[in-house]
């Protein structure tokens, strides 16, 4: 049984990483003519209300998106972010956010594929209703790091994967490391898209040296990692500090896109003076 509901973090500074990130890399799949897949092991519900008692109960969102809507000063890679959240909004308020499968279904076209994974019951129904009418559309309750096997190699050849658990249980480290090795043996030029929590625990701090690892050994052009602390830990050595994204084969636009915006996002979203980013790459 599943206790993680993304409707409690909807719009946070974790989600506005991963979804400027997200954003880039589709925007950049979809110059080509050539219709590619989206593979999203990890879907959630879709979208989330941010007015609904889940979000409200943390108001992680009030730290996150909250302060990005508003601003007509971003660099136009997070201006282009904020926009698909305003269109997710008709009436122009911040009360819904668009989850990685909304996201996805306002960027890709009628001809690329989209393969969506969520395990959870609830959060598979809305998201398999919400998604009913898109063409080239698979919604699946099946386990997502078994989408790695069932989607690679996809039948278009030109692909992308996003891995987003919520790491709820430990072993969620170890299988998207298996799931990133198995990609790349599959499809070595795989946009893979990985993202974790900066959490100060063995296993979140040593997560992104080892994908890093896997990626130099398998991928075809090299790796990007970024990453967003904009927190403390408390006095327990608890608390999500930040988040990281490490993406795969990267499009090789996104470096000079992410220096543009980490910056702000650092000014906009730290909760404290040490709030700080990184932002590396390695070609292939
Ligand atoms: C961090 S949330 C996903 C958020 C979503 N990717 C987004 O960006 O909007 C992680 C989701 O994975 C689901 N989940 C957990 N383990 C899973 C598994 N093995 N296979 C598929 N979904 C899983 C959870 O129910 C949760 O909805």
């Amino acid at each position: 049984m599943l206790a993680y509901r993304h409707a409690f973090h909807a719009g946070n500074h974790a989600d506005v990483l991963k979804h400027l990130v997200l954003t880039r890399v589709l925007r950049y799949m979809g110059e080509k003519d050539k219709p590619y897949t989206l593979i999203d092991t990890h879907a959630g519900a879709g979208g989330y209300s941010v007015e609904g008692r889940y979000a409200q109960k943390k108001g992680e969102y009030g730290e996150g998106i909250a302060k990005l809507y508003d601003r007509k000063d971003l660099p136009a890679p997070l201006a282009d972010y904020v926009g698909l959240v305003r269109a997710f909004n008709p009436d122009g308020q911040l009360r819904q956010y668009p989850g990685s499968p909304a996201i996805a279904n306002l960027l890709l076209r009628e001809t690329d594929r989209l393969r969506a994974y969520e395990l959870h019951s609830t959060d598979h129904r809305i998201l398999a209703s919400y998604l009913e009418s898109r063409p080239n559309t698979q919604v699946s309750d099946r386990d997502g790091f078994s989408a790695i096997k069932a989607e690679l190699p996809s039948p278009t050849r030109r692909a992308a994967l996003l891995m987003d658990p919520s790491y709820e249980i430990k072993t969620d480290y170890g299988k998207v490391l298996t799931a990133l090795r198995e990609a790349l043996e599959r499809a070595a030029d795989t946009v893979v898209m990985i993202w974790y929590p900066q959490l100060q625990l063995l296993e979140s701090t040593q997560l992104a040296a080892r994908l890093k690892a896997s990626a130099d050994a398998g991928a075809k052009k090299g790796w990007l990692h970024a990453r967003l602390t904009v927190a403390q830990a408390d006095e327990r050595g608890f608390g999500m500090l930040g988040s990281g994204m490490l993406v795969v084969n990267p499009p090789f636009t996104l470096h000079d896109e992410l220096a543009e915006c980490l910056p702000v996002l650092v000014e906009r979203l730290g909760q404290y003076d040490g709030a700080n980013f990184v932002l590396e790459q390695k070609a292939g």
